[in-house]
């Protein structure tokens, strides 16, 4: 089954063409080298207001299943995707969330510092990621094994069902 991505890069400096994305990148060669596909990639600055209205305008597209988002999830004061994350979904999904720091605890005591949140809008799963590119990976790769059940569900296609009974 194919998974359906978009990327939003949250990042003043990127967004000022200071600072090249490699973030982004890394993260759609995480999805393709999976088979799966990236249907959109953005960088927009650390904004409530444009985060908000970019990830509203991609959860109300019918060709995303899941928006990863990167950066922001910090301490700084223009860290604010969690909130932006927050305004726009429906349900949390907060079992990923605390599945990544928990990952991550084992190779940085500085997880405890994520506030990234997961959640869903609709039928489109948000999921906050650190901003590094080494960060970002690593915590995709801990979520990942799970994403198409996620998406089954989210679908209610009727194979979801089944996967339950395997598992
Ligand atoms: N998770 C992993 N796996 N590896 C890391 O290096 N860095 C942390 C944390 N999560 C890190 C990680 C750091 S230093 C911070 S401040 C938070 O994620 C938030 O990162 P952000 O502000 O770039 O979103």
């Amino acid at each position: 089954m194919t998974l359906r991505f978009g990327i939003l890069t949250a990042s003043d400096r990127s967004a000022r063409d200071e600072r090249p994305d490699v973030s982004g990148p890394a993260l759609a060669e995480a999805v393709t080298s999976r088979g799966w596909e990236v249907v959109c990639r953005e960088i927009v600055p650390d904004d409530l207001t444009v985060l908000r209205e970019t990830l509203l305008d991609w959860a109300g597209r019918c060709d995303l299943d899941i928006i990863l988002t990167i950066g922001g999830t910090g301490f700084a004061p223009r860290d604010v995707t969690p909130e932006a994350t927050l305004a726009v979904i429906d349900r949390l999904a907060p079992g990923l969330a605390e599945a990544m720091r928990a990952a991550s605890l084992q190779v940085t005591p500085h997880a405890m510092l994520s506030r990234a949140v997961a959640g869903i809008r609709g039928r489109v799963l948000i999921i906050n990621l650190p901003g590094s590119p080494k960060a970002a990976v690593e915590n995709f790769q801990v979520v990942l094994p799970v994403l198409p059940h996620a998406v089954e569900l989210l679908r209610e296609d009727p194979a979801a069902e089944a996967h339950h009974t395997k598992s």
